[in-house]
């Protein structure tokens, strides 16, 4: 089966330049080829939904100098990519404490989504200046501020509308969440594996859905039944 959702942890551009006596915003350029790369395939593929972790709120706390060159990088892939996310019927969407942003930034990013929005295919979702935290916390303030919360917690998260990941990605041999999709991930399927960003290009997001459909997801019930319920629905 296909997963509707695939969220990756894009991490390991700083080792991969690191390895090749290269700055660290080397890796976050070839990284960047990465994202085109994935993205093709989601769409090759007809996976719905494809969320990328860009940018933690924690990564604020890097060295200036790498936080305004990943910055940059951002504002220039959205202007280079927005020809190829209409030709491919790209839904673009950013997710995350947007506040932290620069003006311009912001302006951008706005102008893609708003050019996307029409768009019925692949739904990319790129999560910049966030937290699992935070967005937790956003949508505390936010529930609690209606009165009479209409609807679901899951409402006021950020990512509200948009079905649960059901395949987490993570690269560089790195097994945490780093602050990723707290709420949302209670039932994901974690995937790891110590390629770097950079390196995880077609082949080893097919081996990632690979393995994800070998994989048994029995939401609290037994194998049995799950395997029972898949009997009936033939
Ligand atoms: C992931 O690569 C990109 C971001 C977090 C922005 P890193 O920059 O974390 O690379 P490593 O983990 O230091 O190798
Ligand atoms: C996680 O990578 C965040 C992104 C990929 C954007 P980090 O490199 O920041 O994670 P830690 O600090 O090693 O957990
Ligand atoms: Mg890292």
């Amino acid at each position: 089966m296909l997963p509707r959702h695939v969220a990756i942890i894009m991490d390991g551009n700083g080792r991969w330049a690191r390895m090749r006596g290269k700055e660290r915003v080397f890796g976050h350029h070839e990284g960047a080829e990465s994202v085109r790369a994935c993205t093709e395939y989601a769409v090759e593929v007809g996976i719905e939904y494809l969320s990328l972790f860009a940018f933690s709120e924690e990564n604020w706390k890097r060295p200036e100098a790498e936080v305004s060159e990943l910055m940059r990088l951002m504002a220039v892939s959205i202007l280079n990519e927005r020809p190829a996310f209409m030709k491919n019927n790209i839904r673009f969407v950013v997710i995350g404490n947007r506040g932290r942003l620069t003006e311009s930034l912001n302006r951008d990013i706005d102008a893609a989504m708003e050019e996307t929005a029409g768009n019925t295919g692949l739904t990319l979702i790129v999560f910049l200046s966030y937290s699992g935290t935070w967005d937790i916390e956003q949508a505390a303030a936010r529930f609690a501020a209606s009165g009479a919360p209409e609807g679901r917690f899951s409402d006021y998260l950020a990512t509200a509308g948009i079905p649960d990941p059901d395949l987490l990605i993570r690269t560089s041999g790195e097994q945490r969440i780093s602050n990723f999709m707290l709420w949302q991930c209670a039932y994901t399927e974690f995937y790891f594996t110590d390629i770097l960003w950079p390196d995880f290009r077609k082949a080893e997001f097919r081996k990632a859905l690979e393995e994800f459909s070998s994989r048994q997801r029995r939401f609290g019930k037994t194998g049995e039944q799950i395997t029972e319920e898949k009997n009936d629905s033939k």
